[in-house]
């Protein structure tokens, strides 16, 4: 097998890629297409990549589940020892029946809901990250409703800019929605010692997603440990601190975070004050390790442009059109004139926008239809931010692991589609003109 195309598990044997040995080719005709594949080895190795980086500190790996929350993905990652990071009851749902046990879970987001903190409560999550006051209060009343205490901590804005590749997925800026400021959350850890149901146990802090810098990172963590500190000086002692995810992956074959520069730092500084350590990764553990399978359906030109039509689009892969994002997209078989010229084209899915697109202006060989296509790096926010838009069903998921490929998730069907919906009966005529409905 030669060298690795999309990432080391995806290479071609004989002009074919392959993931892990296994024909794509073959998994697009067995399974369909569009279609998700993802490497199982890949997964396991960033974890243990992680493990190594952070062996000099207690750590949980709390996997960001919104970055792909397929039950067999997160049942390999939580048999690693991993725990996750949450932002809804729906996500601890699925944590919990992929036997993520509840005690490795943390519970973020700025709108948990009374009904959501009961459950988490209930199930015995390890902490809850809290975001906003108002927040603070009504945890502390459903805890007290509940007569249990809630192991809490506060999300701090630490007001540092993060490089992320756009603007929406910066979180660590004073104006971003997510967070407490410095000065409001050290009164808020202040006022724990009159909130007998409430616990505050640790600290956390994320700053954005896709960043390739450790600087940030280290920004965030200073801002953080002085707040530890004082506090414990005040006589609330901490016991772990969590620096969030958003460790950027390399889209077009780069290196990523450089994960042992961030670990020599944050390593020492937490065992100094004997912290434990919580990273919340999602990207860079399933983000290489998926690609997404895409048949040409049609070719056309038209105002000067050559549209290359697949049947995969925003409603498989939205990152293109929501963020700019870019991914790597090439042909799973070689043509025989490999090396043939290449043409910029714009890959566009068969959604009704004309924001719907894989690529523009990217120069490819230009395929011919019915050709399979790979897109990279799809393994992260890929599958998770899919939609129904157009009526269009879900993709089929495949998890390739000791070179079998194991079904993870059927092809949605129409009545997955539809499943829900009720038409009620017409009204009568009698009742229409009761209502003063003009038009029966
Ligand atoms: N922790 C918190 C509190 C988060 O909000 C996120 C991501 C993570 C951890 C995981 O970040 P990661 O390690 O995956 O970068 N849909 C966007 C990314 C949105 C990230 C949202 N929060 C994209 O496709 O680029």
């Amino acid at each position: 097998m030669g060298q690795g195309v999309l990432s080391p598990a995806f290479s071609r044997r004989d002009g074919e890629l392959t993931c892990r040995g296994v024909s794509l080719e073959g998994l697009a005709e067995r399974f369909g297409t569009p279609l998700y594949v993802y490497d199982a080895q890949g997964i396991a190795e960033r974890i243990q990549a992680f493990h190594h980086a952070f062996r000099g500190v207690e750590f949980l790996l709390a996997y960001s589940v919104k970055a792909n929350g397929n039950l067999a993905i997160l049942n390999r990652i939580g048999a690693t020892g991993a725990g996750a990071d949450i932002v809804s009851e729906g996500e601890l749902e699925r944590a919990l029946r992929a036997g993520i046990p509840a005690s490795r879970i943390v519970f973020a987001g700025v709108g948990k809901t009374a009904a959501e903190m009961a459950r988490a409560l209930e199930a015995g999550i390890h902490a809850f990250h809290v975001e906003s006051e108002e927040e603070l209060d009504l945890l502390e009343e459903v805890a007290r409703a509940r007569g249990v205490q809630a192991p809490v901590g506060i999300r701090v804005n630490p007001d540092v800019e993060s490089p992320t590749p756009h603007h929406y997925t910066a979180t660590g800026h004073a104006a971003s929605k997510f967070g407490i400021p410095v000065s409001r959350a050290m009164e808020l850890y202040r006022s724990g010692a009159d909130r007998p149901h409430l616990r505050f146990v640790g600290i956390d802090v994320h700053i954005g997603s896709q960043i390739v810098e450790v600087e940030p990172y280290l920004a965030a963590l200073e801002t953080v440990l002085v707040m530890v500190d004082e506090l414990r000086d005040a006589g609330v002692p901490l016991e772990y601190l969590d620096l969030g995810g958003g460790f950027g992956v390399g889209y077009r074959g780069e290196a990523g975070l450089p994960l042992d520069r961030l670990a020599a730092v944050v390593t020492k500084r937490l065992r100094e004050r004997g912290l434990r350590l919580i990273l919340e990764p999602g990207r860079s553990i399933v983000g290489e390790a998926g690609v997404l399978l895409t048949r040409v359906l049609y070719r056309k030109e038209s105002g000067g442009k050559r549209f290359v039509i697949t049947d995969a689009g925003m409603t498989e892969l939205l990152r293109p059109s929501h963020y700019g994002g870019w991914h790597r997209i090439v042909p799973v078989i070689q043509n025989a004139d490999a090396g043939a010229p290449e043409v910029a084209v714009d890959v566009v899915g068969p959604v009704c926008e004309s924001g719907d697109f894989l690529a523009l202006d990217r120069p490819l060989p230009l395929p011919e239809r019915g050709d399979l296509l790979a897109v990279g790096t799809a393994g992260a926010y890929g599958f998770s931010m899919a939609s129904n838009y157009n009526a269009r069903r879900r993709p089929a998921e495949v998890l390739v692991e000791n070179s079998r490929p194991l079904l993870i998730r059927r092809r949605e069907e129409v009545d997955d589609l539809i499943r829900g919906e009720v038409i009620p009966p017409l009204p009568t005529v009698a009742a229409a003109l009761h209502s003063g409905d003009p038009t029966p």
